[in-house]
């Protein structure tokens, strides 16, 4: 049975960065109180990507799917799978991945999207990954696109301040050298009620609320102890050490998190990656953004193994082991 290894990574982030101190100036114009002091304290975050007004998820993931193929050195005739993760598709159908197999000329293979929000590249990983392993296919681009500025409630400031926009893309290829090595998902959908955006379409109007709303404190005391639980659960399965892991690069939500999870896993916070400081927390495309800076400025080299993380919505968590 061969491995799935990745191959290539590569990422797409929109020109436009908003500071702390530029967002709480515009959100002052509304009557929303914010400041960068709090911003920073309370979750890392110094500045974020937004998207132009009209810039869709297809867009940003074709982009970050370029530069991955590049980076990988493959061209579009051997892409046999695309899988999206994300929860700010363009349309309700069809999905962006089938968008982003047509703009990037792909024209054999399947093409699908995950939604499990902030968890969305953890699971999109393990489902391509899955599919190369039993031999359904044998060259993935795994793709974490959002354009979350786009469900964010601008006068809410618990949530507005903590989001970016982004993508990020890994190749994934069947190899006979061991790559992707352990992967673990869970969800608990008793906890949909702290993390959604429960709007939808029907006879053309939006139906219900269409913004993200959060409990953040239950977010926070879940996400901790899930990914601590995951990590460990993960690490038995593949019969590794915590200590053997030389990258752990979880989902950027709150710098309080992966301080949390680095003391709980003895894992120093040398070894983690952190780009939630400019990137704030991009849902299903922090984890292959935040892979792709560290793979691109030399701290993830060949041979490394990375243990990725995610959480979210759904209530959705999971752990993903790459011998890189
Ligand atoms: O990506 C999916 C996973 N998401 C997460 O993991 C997010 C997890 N949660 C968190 O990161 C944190 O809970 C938050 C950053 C969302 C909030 O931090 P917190 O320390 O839990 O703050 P809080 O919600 O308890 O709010 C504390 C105070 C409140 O004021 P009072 O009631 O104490 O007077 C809020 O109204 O901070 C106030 N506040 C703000 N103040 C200035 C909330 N948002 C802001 C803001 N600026 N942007």
């Amino acid at each position: 049975m061969p491995y799935a290894k990745i191959v290539g990574t590569g990422s797409y982030l929109p020109p436009r960065v908003v500071s702390n101190d530029e967002l709480a100036a515009e959100l002052a114009t509304r009557n929303v109180q914010t400041s960068d002091e709090w911003i920073v304290t309370r979750t890392g975050i110094r500045q974020r990507h937004l998207a132009d007004p009209g810039v869709k998820t297809s867009t940003m993931a074709v982009l970050s799917a370029r530069e991955a193929m590049q980076n990988a050195g493959i061209g579009t005739d051997e892409i046999d799978l695309i899988v999206v993760a994300t929860s700010t598709p363009d349309f309700i159908f069809p999905s962006t991945a089938c968008l982003v197999q047509a703009e990037l000329g792909v024209m054999q293979g399947a093409a699908f999207d995950v939604q499990a929000v902030c968890s969305g590249f953890i699971y999109a990983l393990t489902a391509a990954e899955a599919l190369i392993r039993v031999g359904r296919a044998k060259t993935a681009l795994v793709i974490g696109a959002e354009v979350f500025s786009g469900i964010l409630d601008w006068s809410d400031r618990s949530t507005c301040v903590l989001f970016g926009d982004g993508a990020g893309t890994v190749v994934l290829k069947a190899s006979d050298e061991p790559g992707i090595i352990g992967a673990q998902l869970n969800a608990d959908g008793r906890q949909k009620d702290i993390l959604y955006a429960a709007g939808n379409v029907s006879c053309g109007k939006v139906v219900g609320d269409p913004f993200l709303r959060m409990d953040g404190q239950a977010v926070f005391k879940l996400a901790v102890n899930a990914l601590a639980q995951s990590a460990k659960d993960v690490c038995a399965e593949a019969g590794v050490a915590l200590k053997d892991i030389d990258w752990l690069v979880p989902h950027q939500a709150n710098v309080r998190i992966l301080n949390f999870l680095s003391k709980k896993l003895h894992i120093p916070l040398e070894k983690v990656i952190v780009t939630l400081d400019k990137h704030a927390n991009t849902s299903a495309a922090s984890v292959p953004l935040a892979l792709d800076v560290a793979w691109r400025d030399g701290r993830i080299k060949a041979g490394d193994l990375v243990m990725m993380q995610g959480v979210g919505g759904g209530f959705t968590w999971g752990s993903v082991l790459a011998r890189m």
